[in-house]
């Protein structure tokens, strides 16, 4: 079956040991998670769990840190739709790291890479960049350690470092990245340029000299892979990574879970009664036919999406080691395991919906001041 991982199409089964060495990354071992667990005093259930399973150059960011030099943190979002639950978990894990390490936090919003790579126009993509922005705030991140910085607006800080980027590197490495060819239009060749940017930037305003590490989805590895190559060429260092895996999509299909198809995914704007009605409805099943079977011959954790997405909801390490137990014993029906779920993300969702109320009057404070 066809895979493709980059960020502009994540299609068939992901293979996830596969991923590691086609993009050579590393493995996170137990004994990285022990030396992230000694300095941040705990270990966040997403490593534990392996939801962030890869990285670049850790090891060194983790050394420096224990030193004192600091990094910063880099991570961004493309505004061209509503925030779902996957997006969040990445955001989720990166608060954390900026609580944990206390470090400052990078936020680009490419509404230029949007406005280029979607059929939408400029008008749309600012009104999701805004809606998006909620949904960051609305997270926790700390004001005076967060920076947002939106492509368009910051453009007077961004492109002239972009241009620099972008002198280095060739139309055929971009090509052979994205499989792009004669037809693709000219922006979204210039766009890993400005992705690449916030990588040091804020070394460049500050004047200081701290690594960068980046939390995302694997999807996002070939821009960094280019700029990788390039950043060294323009005295500048590489940034260090750590990848996530995606959510399932609700449907347990391949690929991952989009917010241009908002029946696959859970989105942050989404009222109980919906959050329901879409578990009940779509969450693939890894329970047997009938009940009397699923009794007696129990289901299958690894693929009942509800079990899955659990993982990023239930911290509770014993709580979710007795639904798995119970589940493969056929002591847990699937409706059972869905209704858990369900109420959990209910809990999550008025928290997050709350406070997303109040994010438009932080919004100011959040977008980095020239
Ligand atoms: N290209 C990303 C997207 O489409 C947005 C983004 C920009 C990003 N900079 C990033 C994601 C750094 C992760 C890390 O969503």
């Amino acid at each position: 079956m066809a895979e493709r991982v980059d960020p502009y199409e994540v299609e068939g089964k992901v293979d996830y040991n596969k991923l590691i060495k086609e993009f050579g990354v590393k493995k996170i071992t137990p004994e990285m998670i022990k030396e992230i667990e000694k300095i941040a005093g705990e270990v966040h259930p997403y490593l534990k769990r392996g939801i962030f399973f890869a990285y670049r150059d850790l090891k060194e960011v983790l050394e420096e840190y224990k030193k004192g030099n600091k990094f910063f943190l880099y991570t961004g979002c493309g505004p061209s739709g509503p925030i779902h639950l996957g997006h969040i978990a990445t955001w989720r894990f990166t608060k954390w790291l900026q609580d944990k390490f206390d470090v400052e936090l990078w936020f680009q919003f490419t509404d230029d890479e949007k406005f280029l790579y979607k059929n939408m126009t400029y008008e749309e993509i600012a009104k999701w960049t805004h809606e998006n922005m909620l949904d960051v705030i609305a997270l926790g991140f700390n004001p005076k350690k967060t920076h947002f910085l939106i492509d368009t607006k910051h453009a007077g800080i961004i492109y002239p470092e972009a241009i620099k980027v972008a002198k280095k590197i060739t139309f055929s490495s971009i090509k052979a990245a994205f499989g792009f060819n004669d037809s693709n239009n000219i922006g979204s060749i210039f766009y890993t340029a400005m992705q690449t940017v916030p990588v040091f930037l804020p070394n460049v305003l500050k004047k200081e000299n701290r690594p960068c590490l980046i939390p995302m989805a694997i999807d996002q590895d070939p821009h960094f892979r280019l700029s990788r190559d390039v950043v060294e060429k323009i005295g500048h260092r590489k940034p260090a990574i750590i990848h996530s895996k995606f959510m399932t999509p609700i449907t347990g299909n391949e690929g991952k879970m989009s917010s241009s198809n908002p029946d696959s995914a859970i989105l942050m704007t989404d009222s109980p009664a919906e959050v329901k009605r879409k578990i009940n409805k779509y969450a693939f099943s890894g329970g047997r036919d009938t009940a009397v079977e699923h009794r007696k011959l129990g289901g299958n954790v690894e693929i009942d999406v509800a079990c899955q997405w659990l993982k990023y909801f239930e911290f509770d390490d014993k709580k979710l080691e007795k639904i798995y137990e119970d589940y493969k014993k056929g002591k847990l029906l699937s409706g059972e395991v869905k209704k858990v779920l369900i109420d959990k993300i209910n809990e999550f969702l008025a928290i997050h919906q709350k406070k997303r109320k109040t994010a438009e009057k932080l919004i100011e404070k959040f977008i980095y001041k020239i």
